[in-house]
């Protein structure tokens, strides 16, 4: 073993030198011109011992110098560690992205076929709360939509190549991919205004407090018919929602303003780690978004009003934020 592993470090240190004085040392080196090895796995053909070129460029830690132009970054002749990345891209992400999005499907397509919409045990009562004002569902709106739009053209980036230039051949979709790319660079304006928004509207009543252990214990109540843990505002769920969106809302944010304004600071490898970061982020808030919008319109009887009209059937708040619904109509005046 340790002959073998010593004569493989041999084999690199003369693959080395060979590429530091301009001589290949292999079939393969000699085939494949720097850089341009598309095949972040290139090993060398069955048979042949020499390291590949990727090898190689990891043994020289990539290849660098010094430049006198004030791009110093341009000394980076090639980087080794951005085959690793690509690798990551290119499969890690791009499939667990794929579980995660495709998993919150199944979950929500299963939940419904065995729960059903949950509806409101007495039926609705005629009568109306305000839950939100114009101001929060102009908001709510303005956010959901760029989120949907974002999803959409950034989901294109990941998988467009490989599900939709099949279907649509390439003009059409190469077309489309230059349309979505400034589609998505725009609308994540108004979405970064929106969490912004939102945080400062409804920060104030996603605080933790005693009635979520109750909401947790009880499953939320949305697996067991007729039972309703007490809420305030907002209960233990939404308030999971609202701290996704904050967080992977802000993580996403940022990695996409450097993306988009490339090296404002640091070099290349973290420009890789905010690309990498925008990507995990938005799958995260991608499946989390999913089960929001099903627990908002199909999953419950009487959710979506809230969001439509801002008025809320009594009988609804009563069963899904009893504390909330209480401390309303006490405000109000009423009984
Ligand atoms: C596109 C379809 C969507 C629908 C049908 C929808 C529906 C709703 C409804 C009905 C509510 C009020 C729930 C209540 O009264 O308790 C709500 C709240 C909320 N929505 Fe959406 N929404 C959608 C998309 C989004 C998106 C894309 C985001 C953010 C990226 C978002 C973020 C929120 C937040 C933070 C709340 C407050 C917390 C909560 O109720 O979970 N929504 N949504």
């Amino acid at each position: 073993m340790k002959a073998i592993s010593s004569f493989s470090q041999v084999l690199r240190v003369i693959a080395v030198a060979g590429l530091l004085f301009g001589t290949a040392t292999s079939a393969q080196a000699q085939q494949t011109p720097l850089g341009l090895d598309n095949n972040p796995t290139a090993r060398p053909m069955a048979g042949l011992t020499a390291p590949s070129e990727a090898d190689m460029l990891r043994a020289l830690q990539g290849v660098k110098g010094n430049v006198t132009i004030p791009d110093r970054k341009a000394g980076t002749l090639v980087q080794p560690q951005g085959r690793d990345w690509r690798a990551t891209m290119n499969s890690t992400i791009r499939s667990w992205g794929a579980w995660l999005v495709f998993g919150m499907i199944a979950l929500v397509t299963a939940f419904y076929l065995i729960r059903g919409t949950i509806m409101i045990d007495g039926g609705r009562s005629g009568r109306t709360i305000e839950r939100f004002n114009e101001f929060e569902r102009f908001n709510h709106w303005m956010t959901a939509s760029s989120f949907v739009v974002l999803a959409i053209t950034g989901l294109n980036v990941t998988y467009g190549r490989h599900l939709l230039l099949p279907l649509l051949g390439p003009e059409v979709f190469s077309t489309w991919s230059a349309f979505a790319k400034l589609l998505h660079n725009f609308t994540a304006f108004p979405f970064m205004l929106g969490v912004v928004v939102m945080l400062v509207l409804w920060i104030a009543h996603n605080f933790p407090n005693r009635y979520d252990w109750q909401w947790i214990a009880q499953g939320g109540g949305i697996f067991t018919k007729g039972v309703h843990p007490p809420a305030r505002k907002f209960n233990f769920g939404q308030k999971i929602v609202f701290w996704s969106v904050m967080i992977a809302g802000f993580i996403i944010s940022l990695s996409g303003l450097y993306l988009l304004f490339p090296f404002w600071f640091g070099a290349m490898e973290t420009q890789q780690l905010m690309a990498v970061l925008h990507s995990i982020f938005a799958f995260i808030l991608i499946a989390v978004i999913i089960g929001h919008i099903y627990i908002g319109s199909l999953g419950m009887e009487g959710a979506f009003d809230a969001m439509y009209t801002g008025q809320v059937d009594e009988r609804w708040a009563k069963e899904h934020h009893s504390v909330w619904a209480a401390e309303t109509k006490a405000g109000a005046g009423d009984d």
